[in-house]
């Protein structure tokens, strides 16, 4: 039984995380762990604040610990949000606001083309590592559906056409960024074990 922090404090982000974990790792969130103190992602890429935060708590705690970083990258716009995209409309955070801001950068633009990039962290035995998942898709022209979390209501991943808030969680984490970055953290979990 391999235990894990898992160093976010997003509930949503935990949930997801949950309902894909195989059950012979046990896995803490900072909620469980009772850590409530903020870690600063000042870092320049995905990679930098998925290392900011698995550092973070392995320094405090000396345990084994994973952590992620996710961003969307749209085509047109250069890659942009990419590592701002929690800030995007602002410092105070907000999802309604990010998703007004992104759709009138995208007002009038056909090529709507993005992706959903996840950087996960590991620290396992006080060696990092990192693993990437990637979904393509394109930005709706407005928002639909109510599951999901984030940017969800407005991004249509390729192959299918609804968002990933119509879509649901089964499918969602079955194909998405941080499924993919997770079931790479597993496979290389599995094969040292
Ligand atoms: P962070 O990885 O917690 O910094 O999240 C960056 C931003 O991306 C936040 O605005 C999140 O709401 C958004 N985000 C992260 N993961 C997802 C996702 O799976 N779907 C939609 N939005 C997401």
């Amino acid at each position: 039984m391999t235990e894990l922090i898992f160093a976010t404090h997003s509930d949503h982000k935990v949930k997801e995380i949950m309902a894909m974990m195989p059950q012979q790792f046990t896995v803490k969130s900072l909620k469980d762990i009772a850590w409530i103190e903020e870690i600063i992602e000042d870092g320049k890429t995905l990679e930098d604040n998925a290392l900011i935060k698995v550092r973070t708590i392995h320094q405090r705690l000396g345990k084994n610990c994973f952590a992620e970083d996710t961003g969307l990258e749209v085509n047109v716009l250069g890659g942009e949000p990419g590592v701002h995209t929690a800030r995007y409309a602002g410092e105070h955070r907000d999802t309604e606001d990010n998703i007004i801001f992104l759709l009138n950068k995208l007002e009038n633009k056909t090529d709507r083309r993005a992706q959903f990039r996840t950087v996960m962290s590991l620290i396992l035995d006080q060696k990092e590592f990192l693993f990437e998942g990637i979904v393509r898709g394109h930005i709706a022209e407005k928002k639909s559906g109510e599951s999901g979390f984030g940017y969800d209501p407005i991004f249509i991943p390729e192959g299918y056409d609804q968002s990933f808030a119509q879509l649901g969680s089964e499918i969602k984490n079955r194909i998405s960024h941080r499924a993919q970055a997770l079931q790479k953290m597993l496979a290389f979990l599995n094969s040292i074990d």
